[in-house]
């Protein structure tokens, strides 16, 4: 069976995990491709909530397979702590069912100082990253200077290497940025101890994948943060640092496209964006302040207030073009219940003309005012809804909108939380 590409269709925190989850019950192994732990997955099951950041959200069943790809960046304490809270959760970590690639890069003490440094140094001009070191660990990355995680194999090595590392970046975090030099002799060591724990979950990725190809079994590839957050097709800067769309599902794992027979985009009935950067259908507002309580807008990595809007079919247009979405599923649909009408951005209005396509500048996206298509809302509660027909005639007029905006077809929509709060279409 080929693989499945699930993606972010917005910018990130469209409830990926959660839809990981239920997509895992027709998968045999799950992959991570991009990113690190800026990266919050939530999966609930019945009273159990697991935060993951790292680990790939079908580790809570217990088939599948889960593979750390190669083009993660990877903080090695934070992913034995994850590890070990799994564990303690009852959940399998066996290094027989959770592969961590030898390519992927490593996040050290120094990114993540480096990180701070720097989003303190571009005060007004902040990103808003998570600190999480994910930016100068992909840029050590594409400049050839990286720790690949491979080199966890040896720990007494790695640990030295990662005081090395540190120590070529103190002087830029104390002579340009004015901290205070990083400490490395403690440091070094608890990286040399989680290496230790990790080194058993190294492996060749490319072989893990094609492994489960060439069996016939469903490989699922779970993105993390989303399409408006690519290095490549988001708004510059205010991005992430990785291949968050389709494509890099296949760099970041080692195979074709020719594999691929589903890219599934998740999207909110609403949207929402931490951090900086452009956000036409911001509802900077009692509109916004509402989304956010009903819907519980709290980063999962960071607890920062998400900044709130309607839902922009421009953005949701760009998605499917970028990454080829095949189809889409619509999360957190109750949260919509109790308004009486609800906004649909179709278009931008940009210096006077009207336009239907993403603005490919950054200061075009910031000038662009968007075009609302007004609807009913619905007033009753839905999240105990699971079939189509059940559902509000407004609500089920919201999603036909969606999906003639979109061009793909609409699969699921998610009504609650819980596991079962969905609607099959
Ligand atoms: P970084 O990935 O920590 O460098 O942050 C860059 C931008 O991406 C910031 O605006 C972050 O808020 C945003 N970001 C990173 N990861 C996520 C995520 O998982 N969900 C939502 N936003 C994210």
């Amino acid at each position: 069976m080929p693989a499945t590409i699930l993606i972010g269709a917005q910018w990130g925190d469209e409830g990926k995990g959660r839809i990981a989850d239920w997509l895992a019950r027709d998968c045999d192994a799950m992959a991570r491709y991009a990113g690190g732990d800026n990266a919050g997955h939530t999966v609930q099951i019945g009273a159990q909530k697991f935060q993951l950041h790292l680990v790939p959200s079908g580790v809570v069943h217990p088939g599948v397979t889960c593979i750390l790809g190669s083009g993660m960046v990877i903080n090695p304490i934070r992913l034995v702590r994850e590890l070990d809270m799994l564990a303690a959760a009852g959940v399998d970590i066996s290094p027989e069912r959770i592969h961590l690639s030898t390519r992927a890069h490593v996040i050290t003490p120094a990114h993540l100082e480096l990180d701070g440094a720097e989003e303190s140094a571009r005060k007004g001009q902040a990103i808003g990253t998570t600190r999480r070191g994910i930016g100068p660990a992909y840029r050590d990355k594409a400049a050839r200077t990286g720790l690949l995680t491979g080199e966890m194999a040896d720990p007494d090595r790695f640990s030295t290497r990662v005081q090395a590392h540190i120590q070529r970046a103190n002087p830029l975090l104390s002579d340009y940025y004015g901290q205070e030099p990083i400490t490395t002799a403690d440091l070094a060591l608890e990286y040399g101890e989680a290496a230790q724990r990790l080194a058993p979950y190294l492996a060749d990725i490319v072989t893990c994948v094609h492994d489960v190809l060439e069996r016939g079994e469903r490989l699922l590839c779970e993105g993390a943060q989303g399409t408006l957050l690519d290095l490549d097709h988001g708004h510059y800067p205010y991005v992430t640092s990785s291949s968050a769309t389709a494509g890099g599902a296949l760099t970041g794992l080692g195979f074709g496209p020719r594999h691929v027979d589903r890219v599934v985009g998740v999207a909110k009935a609403y949207c929402t964006r931490v951090g900086s950067g452009p956000f036409p259908t911001e509802q900077d507002n009692e509109i916004g302040l509402r989304l956010r309580e009903v819907g519980g807008e709290y980063g999962t990595t960071t607890g920062r207030p998400r900044r709130c809007g309607w839902l922009d079919g421009v953005a949701l247009r760009y998605a499917v073009r970028v990454n080829g979405l095949t189809e889409l599923i619509i999360t957190k649909l109750d949260v919509l219940s109790g308004f009486d009408v609800l906004h649909l951005a179709t278009a931008y209005d940009l210096d006077g003309e009207r336009v239907a396509q993403m603005p490919v500048s950054t200061a075009q996206i910031e000038r662009a005012v968007p075009v609302y298509e007004t609807l009913p809302g619905w007033q009753t509660d839905i999240s105990d809804v699971r079939r189509l027909e059940d559902l509000p005639e407004p609500a089920r007029h919201y999603i036909a909108r969606i999906e003639a905006l979109a061009g793909v077809p609409v699969r699921l929509i998610s009504v609650g939380p819980e596991r079962e709060q969905a609607v099959v279409c």
